[in-house]
C-alpha cells in the first residue's frame, strides 16, 4: 500500500491553483503510477460523449482508445458512479484486456465540483487481488479534494 498521505500531500503541492483537467489527469496518473510497485497501468479515461470514454493521460503500456459504458470495468464505474474494485479480471464479465499480463482492477468515477462526471482513474495490477477498500477510499479523496476545482472537460 502506498503511503497515501504523502502522495496526498504531494499532489496537492504540485496541483495548488491549477484547474485544467487535462494537466490534473497528467499529474496524477505519474505521481500515482510512481507511488506503488503494484500498479502497472495508471491512466484516466474521460468522457466525451453521452455514453462515451476515450484514453487520457496514464502511464505504462499502451490502453486502448475508446470505451463505451456499456463495456469494460471502467465502463461499469462510469455507468454506476461507483468504485469498481476487480480482484481477478477473468471473473469479470466484459472485462477489456489491453494487456494480457493484467490480473487485478481497481477503477474510480472522476467528478468536479458541479458533480460533472469528468471521467475514471484506472488502475491496473498485474498481481491477483492488488486492490482493497483501503485503496479505493484513498485514492476518491484524492481525486474530489483535486477535481473539486476541476473545469468540466
Ligand atoms: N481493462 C479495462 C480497459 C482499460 S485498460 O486495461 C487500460 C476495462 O475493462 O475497463
Amino acid at each position: 500500500m502506498p503511503d497515501y498521505p504523502a502522495l496526498a500531500a504531494r499532489i496537492r503541492a504540485l496541483t495548488e491553483g491549477e484547474e485544467d483537467t487535462v494537466a490534473l489527469m497528467a499529474t496524477l496518473a505519474c505521481e500515482i503510477h510512481h507511488s506503488d510497485a503494484r500498479f502497472d497501468w495508471t491512466g484516466f479515461y474521460r468522457v466525451v460523449a453521452p455514453g462515451l470514454l476515450k484514453i487520457g493521460p496514464y502511464q505504462g503500456g499502451h490502453g486502448c482508445l475508446v470505451i463505451p459504458f456499456e463495456r469494460g470495468v471502467c465502463g461499469a464505474a462510469a455507468r454506476t458512479g461507483r468504485a469498481q474494485i476487480v480482484e481477478d479480471v477473468e471473473e469479470f464479465e466484459g472485462h477489456i484486456a489491453c494487456s494480457a499480463s493484467t490480473r487485478a482492477e481497481l477503477v474510480l468515477p472522476v467528478w468536479n465540483g458541479q458533480g460533472v462526471l469528468l471521467g475514471v482513474l484506472d488502475i491496473d495490477s498485474d498481481q491477483p487481488g492488488a486492490f482493497d477498500e483501503a485503496d479505493a477510499e484513498a485514492l476518491a479523496a484524492i481525486l474530489a479534494e483535486v477535481f473539486g476545482r476541476a473545469e468540466p472537460a
